[in-house]
């Protein structure tokens, strides 16, 4: 297993292109597509209809959804030659998280229903790689599952919380994540309400009701306190009090302190948008914060995630971590983020196309591919290293 923290050298990572030349020497191709495109469809037509939704879906007429897309697209690299790129070294450290690249996989709950082994799969790629995977509240497995899945300590993994109505559930999620040996409590913000989901709403799917992504709950000694029956004698009872539960719609910045005296591990805010929440989360003493529209799952109309970036940069960069999500696609849009002023990037929907298609197989190969195009994009664009990419890197569509 690969460990960033002490590995002597960096992983070549655009290498990965000449393990798959030679292969096809020996008559053999890779397994799933490469094109992102075809990787996509190909992951769309596995899955079945409720799920595919659920993926591929967004709030409202998808619109920032796309335009999460189309605002990166906007954005253009502008290489630079004659840099010396023989060695490269794509290492940093998030928070005290060693990583091989800038990059970690965003949470993304209720993975059984891409894969039966879900988010153990996602923990075993991750871990194979080095490359921190955010495991979520909604997972289809117990945070602990996914941690010992995982290698245990020997890999980087941060807990994402949604954070509960309940103060005394929240402190419970937080200490296990602490117990099973997670790095970083990153809480998300901006789903204090599901939003209006159209392809969920004409499938009626949402697979919670079913007792499926509810596992941290279901395991939870303060959850179960709670009900009068336990879930393996009324499992109506127990989603009915996770529905009461799941989500808090009267939180306010007056929670983040009171988030911030439960854990002495680092606190990052997921969902931030604009420089005045960014500014509030500093001075409410948290070490991060993720520019975020969860993919357009939750505010269409929203402004594209990268164009939501710099005006946070610009207003705590110097002083908090800044990480992006929302519409990473390929190296090349990791490289953008990073231009922008992200100190890293979360990958979201194109590993579950790698877990649809091949469950742990599958995700090892979406994270080689992009790890391999970042690298190769950073190299044949005058960088050796993530740390030399600035906003002079690019350049605005005219
Ligand atoms: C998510 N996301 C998410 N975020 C979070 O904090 N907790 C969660 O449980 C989930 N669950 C989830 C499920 C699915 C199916 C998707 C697609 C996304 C949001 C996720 O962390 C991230 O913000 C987005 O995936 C980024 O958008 P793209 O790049 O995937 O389009």
């Amino acid at each position: 297993m690969s460990d960033p923290a002490t590995d002597a050298a960096p992983t070549p990572f655009g290498n990965y292109q000449y393990e798959i030349y030679l292969q096809g020497l020996a008559g053999e191709l890779p397994e799933h597509p490469i094109s992102w495109d075809e990787l996509e469809r190909a992951a769309a037509g596995a899955l079945d209809p409720g799920a595919r939704g659920y993926v591929f879906g967004g709030a409202g007429r998808e619109d920032t959804q796309r335009e999460n897309l189309e605002a990166l697209r906007r954005h253009r690299i502008v290489p630079r030659m004659l840099r010396d790129v023989a060695t490269r070294d794509l290492r940093t450290t998030v928070l005290g998280t060693a990583m091989p690249a800038p990059l970690l996989l965003a949470p993304v709950g209720v993975q059984s229903i891409i894969h039966p082994d879900g988010e153990l799969a996602v923990a075993r790629a991750a871990a194979a790689l080095g490359v921190p995977m955010v495991a979520s509240t909604a997972s289809s497995f117990t945070l602990e599952e996914i941690a010992e899945a995982g290698g245990g300590a020997a890999a980087p993994r941060w807990f994402q919380l949604y954070w509960p109505k309940s103060d005394d559930l929240a402190e419970s999620f937080v200490a296990r994540a602490e117990a099973a040996g997670y790095g970083a409590i990153v809480v998300t913000l901006d789903t204090p309400l599901l939003a209006w989901r159209p392809r969920d709403l004409a499938q009626a799917y949402l697979p919670f009701l079913k007792s499926v992504g509810i596992a941290n709950y279901l395991a939870d000694p303060v959850f179960r306190a709670a009900l009068e029956r336990s879930p393996e004698e009324d499992p109506q009872g127990a989603v009915g009090h996770f529905v009461g539960q799941f989500s808090n719609p009267s939180a306010t910045w007056a929670g983040v302190d009171r988030l911030r005296a439960l854990t002495d591990l680092p606190l990052v805010l997921k969902g931030i948008n604009h420089p005045d929440d960014a500014r509030e989360a500093l001075a409410r003493g948290v070490d991060g914060v993720i520019v975020s529209n969860h993919g357009g799952r939750q505010v269409d109309g929203a402004v594209g995630a990268i164009d939501a970036l710099p005006r946070v940069v610009d207003a705590v960069g110097d002083e908090l971590t800044v990480l992006f999500d929302s519409g990473i696609r390929s190296g090349a849009d990791i490289m953008k983020a990073l231009a922008l002023g992200a100190d890293a990037a979360l990958l979201g929907r194109p590993y579950l196309w790698g877990l649809a298609l091949g469950g742990e197989t599958g995700v090892r190969a979406v994270l080689r591919a992009m790890l391999g195009e970042l690298d190769l994009t950073l190299a044949l664009s005058g960088h050796a290293t993530p740390a030399t990419v600035d906003g002079s890197a690019l350049t605005q569509r005219p």
